[in-house]
C-alpha cells in the first residue's frame, strides 16, 4: 500500500475516534459521572469526566462518522482513493470507545495517585484509540481486519499522538483546556 493511501485512510477512519474527547472538552461541565464518589482513597474517575461532556462527545463522534459516510463517494472519487464506509455498529462503537478509553485512563490515573489533569504520557495519547479499536473488533471484526491492514495501523499509531499533542496544545492556548496535554 502506498504511503499516501495509508495516511489518508488512517485519518479518515480515525476521525470518529478523535472528535469525541475534543467535543467533551468544549461541552464538559456539570455532574461528574462518579458523582463525586471516592473508591480506595481517591476519586473513582474525577471531576474531569462528566455526563454532559461524555454524551456530547459520543454524539459528536457519531455525527462525524455519518457525515464521512455521506461524503465517501465524492471524496473517494475526487482523491482517487477507495475510502472505507463505516458500518453502523462502528459508527456507534468508535465514539463510545473513544470516550470509554479516556475514562478508563482516568480510572487508572486515580488508582495510581495521579490527580485530575495530570499528564500520563503515551496513555493520554492512545487510550481513546485503543478502546475504540477493541470495541470495533468486538462489533465488526471482519470490517476491522479489512480496513486496519498493517500500513494503516502503523500510520494511525504514529499520527495519533502527534495530532493529540498539537490539538491539546491549541486548546490550551485558546483557553479551552487547563493543561496543554
Ligand atoms: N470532559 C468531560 N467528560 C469527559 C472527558 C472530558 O466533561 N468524558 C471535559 C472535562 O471538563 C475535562 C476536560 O474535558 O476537565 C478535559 O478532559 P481531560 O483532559 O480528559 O480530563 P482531565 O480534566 O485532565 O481529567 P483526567 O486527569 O481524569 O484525565
Ligand atoms: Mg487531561
Amino acid at each position: 500500500m502506498e504511503l499516501l493511501v495509508a495516511v489518508v485512510t488512517a485519518l479518515w477512519v480515525a476521525l470518529p475516534t478523535y472528535i469525541p474527547n475534543n467535543v467533551a472538552v468544549l461541552a464538559g461541565g456539570g455532574r461528574p459521572i462518579d458523582s463525586g464518589r471516592d473508591w480506595r482513597g481517591a476519586r473513582l474517575l474525577g471531576d474531569g469526566k462528566t455526563w454532559r461532556g461524555s454524551l456530547a462527545g459520543i454524539v459528536g463522534g457519531i455525527v462525524i462518522a455519518l457525515a464521512l459516510n455521506g461524503l465517501n463517494d465524492p471524496v473517494s472519487d475526487a482523491i482517487g482513493i477507495d475510502l472505507p464506509v463505516f458500518p453502523i455498529a462502528i459508527v456507534l462503537m468508535f465514539p463510545l470507545g473513544a470516550i470509554l478509553g479516556d475514562m478508563t485512563a482516568s480510572f487508572v490515573k486515580r488508582r495510581t495517585g495521579r490527580d485530575r489533569g495530570s499528564a500520563f504520557p503515551i496513555v493520554d495519547q492512545l487510550d481513546f484509540l485503543i478502546m475504540a479499536l477493541v470495541l470495533g473488533m468486538i462489533a465488526d471484526p471482519q470490517w476491522m481486519l479489512d480496513v486496519f491492514v498493517v500500513p494503516v495501523l502503523v500510520a494511525i499509531v504514529v499520527i495519533t499522538p502527534v495530532l493529540h499533542i498539537s490539538t491539546n496544545a491549541i486548546a490550551y492556548v485558546l483557553g479551552l483546556k487547563n493543561e496543554p496535554w
